[in-house]
């Protein structure tokens, strides 16, 4: 699939830690998380395993990068010492011997049975976890608001707020890293698509928190920056009023 939803793989095994580090941890136990764009998985599987959600989905766009994500999640188990200490074995072993058997567990909320990934343009599609709804949406929407307002335009990217809106239960979270807007004149280039919806956009990334607040959400805070040049992004928190 070409790249024009931001489906790069390289994407993320760079950024993990240092926006990890800025959620609010403690909104993560026994929470129900969904994240839209989740790439190869990293940072859904980070959170499934070292932050106790009940359960976590992560939904893509593209099926290569699930595969990924699937495979990442069976290596992350790999490492993981028998208590579950994270990378407590060196990555060198699943790669020389292959990955070890997940096997089946009563505890369908401890990692890795907490963690799955699914495929789905999820603007249009909806998922089987969506009809139970979620305390937690990550709208990396992490660095996916973008890809959403390129290819769908401003309706498009209002209408995604609204689904998050609709799935969250009351007082939920959303955690969302919207890219700057001078991102976009270089993404637009990627194709003639792009460029043309780019012509009609109105909405500006700075003007999300007002969008958000007519659809419901309440701002919360800024959780922090991170990210070097093209790359420095806020993180806000939002919540379901
Ligand atoms: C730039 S990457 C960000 C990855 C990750 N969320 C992060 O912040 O590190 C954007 C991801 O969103 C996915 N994506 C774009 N549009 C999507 C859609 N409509 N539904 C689901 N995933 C989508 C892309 O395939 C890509 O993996």
């Amino acid at each position: 699939m070409a790249s024009t939803h931001g489906n790069y793989s390289a994407y993320y095994a760079r950024r993990t830690q240092s926006r990890t580090a800025l959620f609010p941890h403690s909104l993560f136990p026994h929470a129900a998380v969904l994240d839209v764009g989740s790439n190869v998985g990293h940072i859904t599987a980070y959170i499934a395993q070292h932050l106790a959600p009940r359960i976590i989905t992560g939904v893509d766009i593209d099926q290569s990068l699930v595969d990924a994500a699937w495979r990442h999640r069976l290596t992350a188990w790999s490492l993981a010492s028998p208590h579950t200490t994270p990378d407590y074995f060196p990555a060198s072993l699943p790669h020389e011997l292959g990955p070890l058997p997940i096997p089946p567990s009563d505890d369908k909320h401890a990692f890795p049975h907490n963690l799955a990934f699914r495929c789905a343009d999820w603007t249009k599609e909806d998922i089987p976890e969506d009809k139970d709804g979620y305390d937690i949406v990550l709208a990396y929407v992490l660095s996916i608001t973008k890809w959403i307002h390129l290819n769908q335009g401003d309706d498009g990217l209002v209408a995604f707020f609204r689904k998050i809106h609709t799935v969250l239960h009351k007082h939920g979270h959303l955690i969302l890293e919207p890219q700057p807007w001078e991102s976009y004149a270089k993404a637009r280039r990627m194709s003639e698509h792009l460029r043309a919806t780019y012509q009609t956009l109105q909405l500006r990334p700075s003007n999300f928190s007002t969008t958000l607040k007519d659809i419901g959400f309440e701002f919360v805070k800024t959780l922090g920056e991170t990210g070097e040049g093209g790359f420095r992004r806020s993180i806000d928190l939002y919540v379901k009023r």
